[in-house]
């Protein structure tokens, strides 16, 4: 599975301010976009151009446009917090809502809201989930846009962990994986170390 450490010093000094537990909800939220923006201008790169003619105030000419519908995928909750960034970029980009939860007990995967978008079959997809942690949430949603019919999929997240990715590469070998940092590995309780915490509870201020 192809996987991307999207290293620059500006996502880096922004991820160490995320990290900080004394950093506000309000901060947080704000790299956390500015973060998501960065990334995916440089994933971006690889989506394709249409030849147009168009004419200037001068003179005709030819121009570049990006015709193939880009589609969002949000796994909620806190993947909506990586969206405003994103939409400043590419405003035409549609969003696809997925819901999940974990049992605490079975530790399965469920989902309870699931919402696709015209034309996802030719879309470039974007699945957007701050943490890669044991990777549960991101193969379900992967399995799901895929029963979606979406073929061009990318998940992107801001930190991954080794056995997140592991466990990814092997359900979804040809999807390729983005994040900001790599981290060393996952707590007992699930969380990701040295992490930033639960990013949903520090993206919306709840406990
Ligand atoms: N989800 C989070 O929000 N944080 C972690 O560290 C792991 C999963």
């Amino acid at each position: 599975m192809p996987f991307t450490e999207l290293k620059h010093p500006l996502i880096i000094d922004k991820l160490t301010r995320m990290r900080k537990q004394d950093t506000s909800s309000k901060d947080f939220r704000e790299n956390l976009n500015e973060i998501a923006q960065l990334m995916v201008y440089e994933i971006c790169r690889d989506i394709p151009l249409t030849k147009i003619e168009i004419e200037t105030p001068i003179q005709k000419t030819v121009g570049y446009t990006i015709e193939q519908p880009i589609v969002l995928v949000p796994i909620l909750r806190a993947g909506i917090g990586m969206l405003d960034g994103i939409q400043k970029l590419i405003p035409t980009a549609r969003i696809a809502h997925i819901g999940l939860y974990r049992d605490e007990e079975t530790l399965e995967i469920h989902q309870y809201f699931a919402k696709t978008t015209t034309d996802i079959e030719n879309s470039y997809t974007l699945i957007v989930d701050p943490m890669l942690a044991t990777g549960g949430s991101a193969i379900k949603a992967i399995d799901i846009v895929k029963q979606w019919g979406a073929k061009n999929i990318k998940f992107v997240c801001l930190v991954a962990v080794p056995e997140g990715l592991k466990k990814l590469a092997h359900r979804h070998p040809e999807v390729e994986v983005y994040a900001a940092c790599l981290d060393e590995k996952l707590n007992e309780k699930g969380y990701i170390v040295p992490g930033l915490g639960d990013a949903g509870d520090r993206i919306f201020g709840t406990k």
